[in-house]
């Protein structure tokens, strides 16, 4: 026996074969732990699968409200869109997989950890360093050190009786309760619309209706779902539901990989998309302006550090300071219009409002007096005006008068 190995098992093509490739090629003892980060799918069809392939024990975490709790809500605060897209449900999860694998590993006087990565994308890069941070075991990663392609991987199935199920064949799927990310398949042709066999949370054609929701936030934890005070996990496996049906939350875009691969990536996210512009407006009523200019930039911060595996740098508890600090006047509603695929914010509401109708109406009693204005904007923009006066370019130039030649005084 060459030791033993943990693997985060899906029950997919990759982590299956990745089993059979551990115990036939390496000889090693496999243990497999599945994390459920709200995935759905039946975890005792994914635990059959694991015992059928002769691993000697299998670990079902549920991780759904640790996932929400350590992970997703830290994302709605901080608004993580990646490259202004990309809601993180695939990056947010890693990094704890990956510490249950360690815990197991751990319990389990394992030699080895082991992943089905491949190693053309980022999931590798967020279990490699969240395992070295934590763990000091060697990484095992099949897919990646044998190059393998998906036609090589399903023969290699094939031959080891390892069933495998149709949508796995055409699409590359992960999911868990904050997202669904589709790869592969027809999707790599990034000129082609994604077929709707793609989509499984979001409807493709959507009642002409619209629904409204309104989501209630406390120092920007979502907490009450139409007046209905509801869990966190609640809210968003409801909203996945709803604003899925009404054709909300699907992304695609050309995303950055952290290898430097550009790839096609489609998503379907309805609770995070509508979560994410909910909370992001009600930020914006209640924050100064300077705090939401400086936020913006600590947001895609956070957001970059997530997305490319460094979940334990410690630069995140840094930034994580700020924005925990910044939710403290987050209390409020807002209400959303799901439509046709859309989720607008068409009001909000907040004790903590910074927003005054008296002040910002067009209407007779304005609070605030109009000529107090003019000197203000005098100086406002005071150094911009000189500089284009000084700046001997462009339209300002020709209206400086000239100094006719042979008039200058000698100095
Ligand atoms: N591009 C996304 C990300 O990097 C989705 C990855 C999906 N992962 C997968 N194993 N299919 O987070």
């Amino acid at each position: 026996m060459a030791g033993r190995a943990v693997l985060a098992f899906s029950g997919g093509l990759d982590t299956s074969v990745v089993v059979k490739y551990l115990q036939e090629e390496r000889g090693m003892d496999v243990v497999t732990v599945t994390v459920d980060v709200g995935q759905g799918g039946s975890a005792a069809a994914t635990a059959r699968r694991a015992r059928a392939l002769g691993v000697s024990r299998h670990h079902t975490i549920d991780a759904r409200d640790e996932f929400v709790r350590g992970y997703v809500l830290m994302a709605i605060k901080a608004n993580a869109l990646y490259e202004s897209k990309y809601s993180l449900a695939t990056a947010l999860a890693r990094p704890l997989i990956a510490k249950k694998v360690v815990e197991v590993a751990r319990r389990e006087r394992a030699t080895a950890l082991a992943h089905g990565c491949s190693g053309k994308g980022n999931d590798q890069v967020r279990f490699d360093v969240t395992m070295r941070a934590l763990s000091g075991l060697p990484i095992v990663a099949p897919i990646r050190d044998m190059d393998l392609d998906r036609p090589t991987e399903l023969e290699y199935a094939r031959r080891h009786g390892v069933r495998i199920e149709r949508v796995a064949k055409k699409y590359s799927v992960d999911q868990n309760l904050w997202g669904r990310a589709i790869e592969g398949g027809p999707l790599e042709d990034a000129a082609a619309e994604p077929p709707p066999d793609a989509f499984e949370w979001v409807s493709t054609r959507p009642p002409a209706r619209p629904v409204h929701v309104t989501v209630g936030f406390e120092r920007g934890v979502p907490a009450s779902l139409d007046g209905r005070r509801m869990r966190a996990r609640a809210i968003i496996e409801r909203l996945n539901r709803v604003a899925g049906a009404a054709g909300v939350g699907i992304v695609d875009h050309v995303e950055d990989r952290v290898v430097g691969i550009k790839s096609r990536e489609v998503y379907e996210a309805p609770a995070a998309t509508c979560l994410i512009e909910a909370h992001a407006d009600l930020e914006k009523a209640v924050h100064t302006k300077h705090e939401t200019r400086f936020k913006g930039a600590v947001d895609a911060e956070w957001a970059q550090l997530a997305y490319s595996g460094l979940w334990e740098d410690p630069l995140r508890a840094s930034l994580e300071a700020y924005i925990e600090r910044s939710q403290a006047p987050v209390t409020g509603a807002v209400r959303l219009r799901l439509q046709g695929g859309s989720a607008r914010v068409v009001g909000r509401s907040s004790p903590r409002s910074l927003y005054s109708a008296r002040a910002a109406t067009y209407g007779r009693g304005s609070t605030f007096e109009q000529p107090r204005a003019t000197g203000f904007v005098e100086l406002w923009g005071l150094q911009s005006t000189e500089a284009v006066k000084l700046d001997g370019s462009g339209a300002a130039r020709r209206e400086v008068p000239r100094v006719r030649r042979g008039t200058r005084r000698p100095t």
